[in-house]
């Protein structure tokens, strides 16, 4: 019997073509132990326009605006498992990843598609040390689509190609992303690492107390055989983390149009007290 294909999507957030993330991917296929196809979603070929901020589509599921942003969620929708690649531009991703990710309050009717997919988020940068908060953005917009982060990890390089240009040890160590991505083994962070989303960002808050600055739990960090543990607990009132925990925001922010429709009219008059100061159209 052939065995299926599994189908990874790519979401490519840089412009260059072939770019370090992209051949990061490329590689990283290459090393699958399973058969498998590869859908390379370029974002900088696709037209993904800016959100209005309409929320007509937290009620239809529907985005009025008429670009190709549905058309990529299918395809992230229809894979066995997603990798987001984003180049660090400044500090942070990439626009073009934003953007697209600006888009997702039409996630909420599309998560179940995307519950406890694996997903692998890969960052580029130019230096080392100097890709600021990339990953932590890549892996919040993982937990924000609802996806199972099976990796995330930064690579070095500045020009195209440079990043596994001569580099057999970074193909080894995408070799060992390839092999966690069907493995079924949750992720294993370091233990400085969120053990909930895996971030490795946190806020210290007096003695020992700490929040993650990705999923916002608190918890505490602590020496234990002469590493930093954290310990961080779920809190309730998350608005991602869980299926239930982001329906539970879904039809909050629903509720928004209630509260708009009844206080639109005493808002419209505190608004036009702001209205002729205008520089730009
Ligand atoms: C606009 C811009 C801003 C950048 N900012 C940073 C940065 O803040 N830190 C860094 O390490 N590299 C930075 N870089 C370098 C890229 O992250 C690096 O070249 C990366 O490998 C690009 O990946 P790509 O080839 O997949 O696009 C920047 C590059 C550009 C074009």
């Amino acid at each position: 019997m052939i065995a299926e294909k599994k189908k990874i999507a790519a979401l490519l957030a840089s412009p260059r073509k072939p770019g370090n993330g992209e051949i990061l991917v490329k590689e990283l296929c290459r090393r699958l132990p399973v058969p498998h196809e590869l859908d390379l979603i370029r974002l900088s070929g696709h037209k993904i326009r800016p959100c209005r901020a309409c929320y007509q589509c937290l009620a239809t599921g529907v985005c009025p605006l008429k670009d190709d942003y549905a058309e990529v969620l299918d395809r992230l929708a229809r894979a066995d498992a997603v990798i987001i690649v984003s180049p660090c531009y400044l500090m942070g991703p990439s626009g073009l990843l934003k953007v697209f990710l600006d888009r997702g309050l039409q996630l909420f009717s599309r998560r179940r598609e995307l519950q406890g997919k694996p997903a692998v988020n890969l960052v580029t940068a130019g230096i080392a040390g100097e890709a600021g908060y990339t990953e932590a953005a890549l892996n919040s917009m993982t937990l924000i689509m609802g996806m199972r982060l099976v990796a995330s990890e930064v690579f070095i390089g500045a020009l195209p190609g440079e990043v596994l240009w001569h580099r057999p040890d970074e193909a080894e160590r995408v070799g060992r992303i390839a092999a966690r991505i069907f493995s079924g083994e949750p992720r294993s962070f370091s233990s400085w690492c969120c053990p909930l989303c895996g971030s490795d960002t946190m806020q210290l808050l007096g003695a020992d107390r700490v929040q993650c600055q990705v999923c916002r739990n608190f918890g505490t960090i602590r020496m234990e055989n002469g590493e930093p543990r954290l310990h961080i607990t779920l809190k309730d009132e998350n608005i991602f983390f869980t299926p239930e925990q982001a329906e539970h925001h879904h039809q909050w922010l629903m509720g928004m149009k209630e509260r708009f429709l009844a206080v639109r009219r005493e808002l419209g008059v505190f608004l036009a007290n702001y209205a002729d100061e205008e520089t730009d159209s």
